[in-house]
Protein backbone atom coordinates (compact mmCIF):
# COMPACT_ATOMS: atom_id res chain seq x y z
CA UNK A 1 0.00 0.00 0.00
CA UNK A 2 1.15 3.30 -0.65
CA UNK A 3 2.29 5.41 1.70
CA UNK A 4 1.23 9.59 2.14
CA UNK A 5 1.23 12.47 4.06
CA UNK A 6 -1.08 15.26 4.59
CA UNK A 7 0.42 18.95 6.13
CA UNK A 8 -2.33 20.95 7.84
CA UNK A 9 -2.86 24.77 8.80
CA UNK A 10 -3.33 23.67 12.29
CA UNK A 11 -0.03 22.47 12.44
CA UNK A 12 -0.57 18.54 12.24
CA UNK A 13 0.85 16.23 9.84
CA UNK A 14 -0.58 12.96 8.74
CA UNK A 15 0.82 9.62 8.15
CA UNK A 16 -1.18 7.82 5.85
CA UNK A 17 -0.99 4.40 4.47
CA UNK A 18 -3.42 3.49 2.07
CA UNK A 19 -6.34 5.70 3.18
CA UNK A 20 -5.71 4.88 6.80
CA UNK A 21 -4.23 7.52 8.89
CA UNK A 22 -1.22 5.46 10.92
CA UNK A 23 0.63 8.57 12.59
CA UNK A 24 0.62 11.92 13.19
CA UNK A 25 2.74 14.62 15.04
CA UNK A 26 2.66 18.35 15.46
CA UNK A 27 5.06 20.59 13.39
CA UNK A 28 5.67 23.77 15.08
CA UNK A 29 7.63 26.85 13.73
CA UNK A 30 7.81 25.52 10.05
CA UNK A 31 8.27 28.63 8.26
CA UNK A 32 11.30 29.21 11.13
CA UNK A 33 15.46 28.75 10.49
CA UNK A 34 14.77 25.92 13.24
CA UNK A 35 11.22 23.86 13.17
CA UNK A 36 10.31 22.04 16.61
CA UNK A 37 8.32 18.88 16.50
CA UNK A 38 5.80 17.62 19.08
CA UNK A 39 3.44 14.74 20.04
CA UNK A 40 5.12 12.53 17.24
CA UNK A 41 3.02 9.05 17.78
CA UNK A 42 2.68 5.98 15.40
CA UNK A 43 -0.41 4.07 15.98
CA UNK A 44 0.45 0.73 18.28
CA UNK A 45 0.03 -1.60 15.50
CA UNK A 46 2.34 -0.28 13.16
CA UNK A 47 5.41 0.52 15.76
CA UNK A 48 8.73 -1.04 14.21
CA UNK A 49 8.35 -1.15 10.96
CA UNK A 50 10.12 1.57 10.06
CA UNK A 51 7.36 4.21 9.73
CA UNK A 52 8.15 6.48 12.27
CA UNK A 53 11.95 6.56 10.48
CA UNK A 54 10.05 7.53 6.93
CA UNK A 55 7.84 9.77 9.03
CA UNK A 56 10.79 11.64 10.21
CA UNK A 57 12.73 11.63 6.55
CA UNK A 58 9.53 12.64 5.07
CA UNK A 59 8.88 15.88 7.30
CA UNK A 60 13.37 16.70 7.19
CA UNK A 61 12.26 16.59 2.96
CA UNK A 62 9.34 19.45 3.86
CA UNK A 63 11.49 21.54 6.15
CA UNK A 64 14.55 21.56 3.99
CA UNK A 65 12.37 22.68 0.56
CA UNK A 66 10.71 25.36 2.64
CA UNK A 67 13.71 26.71 4.12
CA UNK A 68 14.52 25.11 8.09
CA UNK A 69 17.82 24.17 8.83
CA UNK A 70 17.10 22.38 12.06
CA UNK A 71 14.49 20.55 14.16
CA UNK A 72 14.36 20.25 17.84
CA UNK A 73 12.00 18.06 20.07
CA UNK A 74 11.33 17.33 23.53
CA UNK A 75 11.52 13.77 25.01
CA UNK A 76 10.98 12.28 28.47
CA UNK A 77 14.10 11.05 30.19
CA UNK A 78 11.84 8.07 30.79
CA UNK A 79 10.78 7.32 27.86
CA UNK A 80 13.82 5.24 26.77
CA UNK A 81 12.32 3.92 23.70
CA UNK A 82 11.45 7.15 21.90
CA UNK A 83 15.41 8.14 22.99
CA UNK A 84 16.61 5.01 20.70
CA UNK A 85 14.74 6.01 18.28
CA UNK A 86 15.19 9.77 17.78
CA UNK A 87 19.28 8.92 18.23
CA UNK A 88 18.84 6.54 15.20
CA UNK A 89 17.48 9.34 13.01
CA UNK A 90 20.87 11.38 14.09
CA UNK A 91 19.21 13.57 16.46
CA UNK A 92 21.40 14.23 20.11
CA UNK A 93 20.82 14.85 23.61
CA UNK A 94 21.73 18.71 24.03
CA UNK A 95 19.76 19.82 27.58
CA UNK A 96 17.91 18.29 29.96
CA UNK A 97 14.93 20.60 31.48
CA UNK A 98 13.22 20.20 34.74
CA UNK A 99 10.01 23.07 33.27
CA UNK A 100 6.84 20.93 34.48
CA UNK A 101 6.08 17.64 36.57
CA UNK A 102 8.78 15.79 34.46
CA UNK A 103 12.02 15.85 33.44
CA UNK A 104 12.30 16.12 29.36
CA UNK A 105 15.68 16.25 27.27
CA UNK A 106 15.91 18.60 24.17
CA UNK A 107 17.00 16.98 21.32
CA UNK A 108 18.10 18.02 18.12
CA UNK A 109 19.42 17.72 14.92
CA UNK A 110 20.41 19.51 11.48
CA UNK A 111 18.87 19.26 8.40
CA UNK A 112 20.84 18.73 5.27
C1 LIG B 1 8.72 6.47 18.96
C2 LIG B 1 7.85 5.99 17.78
C3 LIG B 1 7.29 7.24 17.06
C4 LIG B 1 8.73 5.23 16.80
O1 LIG B 1 7.94 4.85 15.68
P1 LIG B 1 8.22 3.46 14.90
O2 LIG B 1 7.42 3.46 13.65
O3 LIG B 1 8.00 2.32 15.81
O4 LIG B 1 9.76 3.64 14.56
P2 LIG B 1 10.68 2.72 13.60
O5 LIG B 1 9.93 1.49 13.22
O6 LIG B 1 11.21 3.58 12.52
O7 LIG B 1 11.88 2.38 14.59
C5 LIG B 1 11.63 1.67 15.79
C6 LIG B 1 12.41 0.39 15.84
O8 LIG B 1 11.97 -0.48 14.79
C7 LIG B 1 13.13 -0.99 14.11
N1 LIG B 1 12.73 -1.20 12.70
C8 LIG B 1 12.75 -0.29 11.71
N2 LIG B 1 12.31 -0.84 10.56
C9 LIG B 1 12.00 -2.14 10.86
C10 LIG B 1 11.48 -3.21 10.11
N3 LIG B 1 11.21 -3.08 8.80
N4 LIG B 1 11.26 -4.38 10.74
C11 LIG B 1 11.53 -4.51 12.06
N5 LIG B 1 12.02 -3.52 12.84
C12 LIG B 1 12.25 -2.35 12.24
C13 LIG B 1 14.16 0.09 14.24
O9 LIG B 1 15.46 -0.44 14.10
C14 LIG B 1 13.89 0.55 15.63
O10 LIG B 1 14.55 -0.34 16.52
P3 LIG B 1 15.01 0.06 17.98
O11 LIG B 1 13.85 -0.29 18.87
O12 LIG B 1 16.21 -0.76 18.23
O13 LIG B 1 15.32 1.54 17.99
C15 LIG B 1 6.71 5.04 18.25
O14 LIG B 1 7.28 4.01 19.01
C16 LIG B 1 5.63 5.72 19.05
O15 LIG B 1 4.65 6.25 18.51
N6 LIG B 1 5.75 5.68 20.40
C17 LIG B 1 4.73 6.22 21.31
C18 LIG B 1 4.70 7.72 21.29
C19 LIG B 1 6.04 8.31 21.66
O16 LIG B 1 6.70 7.89 22.60
N7 LIG B 1 6.42 9.34 20.87
C20 LIG B 1 7.63 10.09 21.11
C21 LIG B 1 7.29 11.27 21.97
S1 LIG B 1 8.75 12.22 22.31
Amino acid sequence: MIITYKYYKNLKVKMFLGRRVIGEMLLIDREQPGAYISFLEIYPKHRNKGHGSIFLQEVERYLWENGCEGISLKCAVDNKNAQRFYKANGFFICALSHLGEKPYYWMAKQIN
